[in-house]
């Protein structure tokens, strides 16, 4: 049985002040028990200080990203999966579309960046997901088949058994144009399904997130959904309060 995983991407936002008060927020809103995994993702610089504000707390701390280089070295303003896993991060997102569109973060990259996360014990979350043009052309499977085949490449199934998948139409993204709960559902079975065609087992226990506009007042819809494993939540993370209902939706 997959335990279902939410995940708070907090972007480039806030500053020491208002992150201390999130969590503060959080810590009072979320159960004491949570029957779900829960994961923020703060900004870099401010990893240290969250890590520290939940330690003790069911709330696991993760990075947005990695860099796609081994080891340590001169790779200027990049920060290391051994880095990110000496300050206790847990989680890291790889290939997130908005690092596809903007930073030229490609299949490849994002393979290599998910296998050192997992070579140093963090679990990648590798993100894929359509535009609105490619999803309107009807090539959304086939664009997320292209963007696994890069993981397959490059993980062996045991390496693929700690890695979180997450589907965030980019077309949905800060939008509030949510998938709806079939589309979601259409596309994480179809993502099981290249996954079982590896490893029966290993697709059984995939956790796949969904992400893309979620909401205390769609999570337990798109939650209920069969292949549907938690979600990777943007703008709802920063309150905690709709962070935490989002939270209770995936118990
Ligand atoms: O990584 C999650 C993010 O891309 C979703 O953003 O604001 O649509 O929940 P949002």
């Amino acid at each position: 049985m997959r335990s279902n995983l939410v995940a708070g991407n907090w972007k480039m936002n806030g500053d020491s002040a208002s992150i201390g008060k999130l969590m503060a927020n959080l810590t009072a809103a979320l159960p004491a028990e949570p029957g779900v995994d829960i994961a923020v993702f703060p900004p870099s610089v401010y990893i240290a200080q969250v890590i520290g504000g939940f330690t003790g707390s069911p709330v696991a701390v993760g990075a947005q990203n990695v860099c796609e280089q081994p080891g340590e070295g001169a790779y200027t303003g990049e920060v290391s999966a051994a880095m990110l896993a000496d300050v206790g991060c847990r989680y890291v997102i790889v290939g997130h579309s908005e690092r596809r569109a903007m930073y030229e973060d490609s299949n490849e990259r994002v393979a290599q960046k998910a296998r050192h996360a997992l070579e140093k014990g963090l679990m990648p979350i590798v993100c894929v997901g359509e535009t609105e043009v490619q999803r309107d052309s009807g090539a959304t499977l086939d664009v997320i088949a292209e963007q696994l085949q890069s993981v397959f490449a490059v993980l062996s199934v045991e390496d693929m058994h700690s890695i979180v998948v997450a589907y965030e139409p980019v077309w949905a993204i800060g939008t509030g144009k949510t998938a709806t709960p079939s589309q979601a559902q259409e596309v994480h079975a179809f993502i099981r399904a290249l996954f079982a065609k590896k490893d029966e087992p290993l697709a059984k226990g995939l956790r796949i997130l969904y992400g893309g506009s979620v909401n205390a007042g769609n999570a337990g819809e798109l939650f209920a959904q069969a292949d549907i494993d938690g979600g990777l939540v943007g703008g709802a993370s920063l309150d905690a309060q709709e962070f935490s209902a989002i939270c209770r939706a995936a118990e």
